[in-house]
């Protein structure tokens, strides 16, 4: 418990410092574009809850039936999972909304079998409104993919392990 104490308390420190270099106004910006143009289908946040239900349906050969694509938290955690930086990560980002496809994409293979692979939005839209939710989607969270994963496996032995 300690320990977990420590790390909330270093995390909460990191935010601290990279809250001071984000920009809030282009954050807005991209918020606004995300309400626009991708909260049809990825909602904002899943709680881990919303997350195991999903899960167990995909265990089950099943498609999920609380949400129509992957919600944006678990999108961005993946996505930083391969692409850490700021940088690359929007440049994949945009780039992937305007050309979508499985080969490029680095969701579980779950996400295209049951949702199919997205539409090319970002055809539609100004370099700015990319730029803007894609940066959005790297500083609007904090979750770490392999902490979501663990969490959401221990999540899933306690509800499956109640009699
Ligand atoms: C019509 C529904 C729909 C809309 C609208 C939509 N998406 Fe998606 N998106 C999906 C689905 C389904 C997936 C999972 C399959 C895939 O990756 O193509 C996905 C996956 C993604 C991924 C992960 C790519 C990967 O590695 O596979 C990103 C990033 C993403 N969406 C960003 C966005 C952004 C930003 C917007 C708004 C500008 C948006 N999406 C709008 C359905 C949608």
């Amino acid at each position: 418990m300690n320990i977990l104490k420590l790390l909330l308390g270093l995390l909460a420190g990191a935010f601290v410092t990279l809250a001071e270099e984000v920009d809030y106004e282009f954050l807005r910006k991209g918020y606004e574009v995300y309400k626009n143009n991708c909260s049809l289908c990825h909602m904002e946040k899943a709680s881990l809850f919303d997350f195991l239900k999903a899960r167990l349906k995909v265990l089950s050969g099943h498609r999920p039936e609380n949400i129509d694509a992957p919600p944006m938290n678990l999108v961005s955690a993946r996505v930083k999972e391969f692409f850490p930086n700021e940088p690359e990560f929007i440049e994949f980002v945009k780039d992937y909304i305007t050309n979508p496809s499985k080969e490029k994409g680095v969701c579980k293979p779950a996400a295209y079998s049951f949702f199919g692979v997205m539409p090319p939005i970002g055809q539609g839209m100004s370099e700015e409104e990319k730029e803007a939710v894609a940066y959005w989607m790297y500083y609007r969270y904090s979750e770490n993919w392999q902490d979501l994963f663990k969490r959401v496996k221990e999540l899933q032995k306690k509800v499956t392990s109640k009699k």
